[in-house]
C-alpha cells in the first residue's frame, strides 16, 4: 500500500505522455461494439482517474476505485476541474464494500496482477456481485513466468 501512495504522487506525472484518449477511444469503441446496450463502467485501480474522467467525458457512467486516498482525492479534483461527473470511491478492490451495482464494463488496468492468489480470489467474487450475465470484464495486466 505504501508503495501505491507514493506512485500516486507522481502517477501523472510518471504517465503525462500516456494516451488516454487513445486509450479511452478503443474501450468505448470495443464496447459499443460488443454490447451496445452497456452503459455503466467500474474502473477497478482507477489511480488518479484519467481514464474515469475521459470515459465519462464520452458518456459513460463511471465508478472509479483505488485504495490509495491521494490518488482519489487528485481523481475528485481532476474532474471537477473538467466539469466531469464521475463517482470516485477509496476501497480496496478485494473488499469494494462501499460499491454496489450491476456495471456492464468492469475495467481493470494495471491492477490485478499486483494482488496475490487470495486477493485474486476475493476480487473475483466481488466482481461476481457487481456484474449480471452480459457484463464484460476487460483487463490489461502483466504476466511474470519463471
Ligand atoms: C498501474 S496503476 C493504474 C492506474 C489506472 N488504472 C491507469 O491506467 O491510469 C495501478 C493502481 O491500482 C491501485 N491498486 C493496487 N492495488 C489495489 C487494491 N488492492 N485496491 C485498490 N486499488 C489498488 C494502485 O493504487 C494504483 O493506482
Amino acid at each position: 500500500m505504501k508503495k501505491f501512495d507514493e506512485y500516486a504522487y507522481y502517477y501523472d506525472l510518471l504517465y503525462e505522455d500516456k494516451d488516454y484518449q487513445a486509450e479511452a477511444s478503443y474501450i468505448d469503441q470495443l464496447i459499443k461494439n460488443y454490447n451496445p446496450r452497456a452503459r455503466t463502467i467500474l474502473d477497478l485501480g482507477c489511480g488518479t482517474g484519467t481514464n474515469v474522467i475521459t470515459l465519462a467525458q464520452r458518456g459513460w457512467q463511471v465508478v472509479g476505485v483505488d485504495f490509495v486516498k491521494r490518488a482519489i482525492q487528485s481523481a475528485r479534483r481532476k474532474a471537477d476541474q473538467t466539469g466531469v461527473s464521475a463517482e470516485f470511491v477509496v476501497s480496496d478492490v478485494t473488499r469494494l464494500e462501499k460499491v454496489d451495482g450491476d456495471f456492464d464494463l468492469v475495467l481493470d488496468i494495471g491492477c490485478f496482477h499486483s494482488l496475490d492468489t487470495r486477493e485474486r480470489e476475493s476480487y473475483l467474487q466481488n466482481l461476481e456481485r457487481l456484474t449480471k450475465p452480459g457484463s464484460t470484464f476487460l483487463v490489461y495486466c502483466s504476466i511474470y513466468s519463471g
